[in-house]
């Protein structure tokens, strides 16, 4: 068969590390993200630890969630942590003004997310308020969760926890040209630079500060924060959603669309690459060593909520074609290792791209949590570059290249292939050359469904899963893979 698209693989140039933190997951107090998708409380009927449903966390813990950022979003910058600690019956009711202006109890506060944490075995990423809180409050939330000793770290125990927590990562604000305070960017450096002056880690630790970043592709916004705030900070955040169908509000249906609508999504999904490349240029011009982090901490898709879902709950199902928007953001990631090192997919369960979704005592897992589970292997691992020759997929105006791919040697010291197919219609012949690989065999697992649409549904069952892949061989130095149409392929050459 013709050649559709050729491929370099330079495991004889090893690049960056492929960092974990890629794989951080979102919580934010949004919808049923935290209650009634992780949080049950603990005299519910559905099987829980302490309040923490156990489906859900072990489907969590399964694919390894290395970090998890909380408590939003938007609802960071309104959050007083006081508020979320001490018996929970005295906590304080309030109103989520940002989701849906429903009432959030505080039962999920500072203590119930490290006990999340704990529970899937991940780190805590925290973000604090910046919006209508003080530098004090901020520094004395650090206090209380990460100090060993003092009146603080007295009352943590009194409240249940004696050991000091870890904070490894903490946002300083989220938003802060939206819903974090509509700050212009030179104002937001000022902030930014004031608040994180006073986030500060017990000796012998370290807490990596996250600056809120831009949106979409405003560089001015990066170019302000970096050049005037980079010596207190450790990371830049970026945030950017596919949205297709015209952009903002978000008004695609996540289920109902057709050939136009999936080419329009994984379109906008593509940008990802680009909006690296050029905030990245931003960054090098002021940090040509790298040392400051692109986190591109919210990404996904942001369809119109699930019509009957409650306002403001951003609940949204999830099908082959956000598989395929996970796989091209986790491929363009790699690409830009060097800078990129913490990406989280919003959200973790129930919420936009969620990689869970709940009803009742029932789960499913997404397409896109099957995605996340096929890179797994990827964590940690070394970056290969890979040139791709690939041809175009279209529909209508909506362009891009028909295959996105990846290549990392994971920390078993395997390496792996990660191919995915934009066309719905077609097959993609591969041929790549493997620079420095000495593999005899190709194995792996492919992704795919009958329908561009098709999805895990609560009573349908499962009908986009992971099955063994048989496409793929390897002959004197060259790979070959017939892709088979809209799918994901992830490749162990052994
Ligand atoms: O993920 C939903 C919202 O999107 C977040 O709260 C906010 O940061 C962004 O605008």
């Amino acid at each position: 068969a013709a050649q559709d698209t050729t491929v370099t693989v330079h495991a004889d140039r090893p690049g960056p590390t492929y960092d974990r933190r890629i794989f951080t997951q979102f919580a934010e107090h949004l919808g049923n993200g935290i209650y009634g998708g992780l949080w049950v409380g603990e005299k519910s009927k559905i099987a829980n630890v302490r309040g923490y449903r156990k489906d859900v966390i072990g489907a969590l813990k399964a694919l390894g969630v290395p970090v998890i950022r909380w408590p939003g979003g938007c609802f960071a910058d309104e959050y007083h942590w006081r508020e979320g600690v001490g018996p929970r019956a005295k906590r304080p009711v309030k109103i989520n003004t940002h989701w849906g202006g429903v009432t959030e109890p505080n039962t999920v506060g500072t203590h119930e997310f490290f006990d999340l944490a704990e529970q899937i075995g991940a780190e805590a990423y925290v973000a604090g308020n910046v919006g209508n809180g003080t530098p004090q409050e901020m520094a004395e939330w650090v206090e209380y969760m990460t100090s060993p000793a003092g009146t603080l770290a007295e009352e943590r125990a009194k409240n249940g926890r004696k050991a000091p927590w870890k904070v490894p990562y903490f946002g300083v604000g989220n938003e802060l040209w939206g819903c974090g305070g509509n700050m212009r960017a030179e104002y937001a450096a000022d902030v930014t630079r004031r608040y994180a002056t006073f986030i500060k880690a017990p000796a012998g630790t370290r807490i990596l500060k996250i600056a809120a970043g831009a949106n979409v592709d405003d560089y001015k916004w990066t170019e302000t924060l970096i050049r005037e705030a980079s010596g207190q900070i450790d990371a830049l955040s970026l945030h950017y959603y596919t949205i297709p169908g015209g952009g903002w509000p978000p008004r695609a249906s996540a289920t109902d669309f057709d050939e136009a609508g999936w080419a329009d999504t994984l379109a906008q999904a593509w940008r990802i690459d680009d909006l690296i490349t050029r905030h990245t240029a931003v960054m090098d011009k002021y940090d040509p060593q790298k040392r400051i982090w692109l986190a591109v901490d919210e990404w996904g898709t942001w369809f119109a909520q699930d019509p009957g879902t409650t306002p403001g709950f951003l609940r949204q199902q999830n099908t082959l074609r956000d598989a395929l928007v996970a796989a091209i953001h986790l491929n363009v990631f790699a690409k830009h290792a060097d800078r990129v090192k913490l990406s989280a997919i919003a959200q973790m369960v129930n919420v936009l791209q969620a990689m869970v979704l709940t009803d009742g005592a029932k789960m499913v897992l997404t397409p896109t949590y099957h995605v996340f589970m096929m890179y797994k292997p990827y964590m940690d691992g070394t970056v290969l570059p890979i040139d791709v020759k690939a041809g175009w997929y279209n529909k209508d105006q909506f362009v891009m290249p028909a295959v996105s791919a990846s290549a990392v040697r994971g920390k078993d010291g395997v390496v792996r292939v990660a191919l995915a197919n934009m066309d719905p219609n077609r097959p993609n012949t591969v041929s790549a050359t493997l620079a420095g690989v000495t593999a005899t065999a190709a194995t792996g697992q492919v992704l795919t469904a009958d329908a561009i649409n098709a999805r895990n549904d609560f009573d349908a069952g499962d009908r986009v899963v992971p099955r063994a892949f048989t496409g793929a061989q390897v002959a004197n130095g060259t790979l070959t893979v017939t892709l088979p149409a809209k799918s994901v392929v992830m490749l162990e050459l052994r």
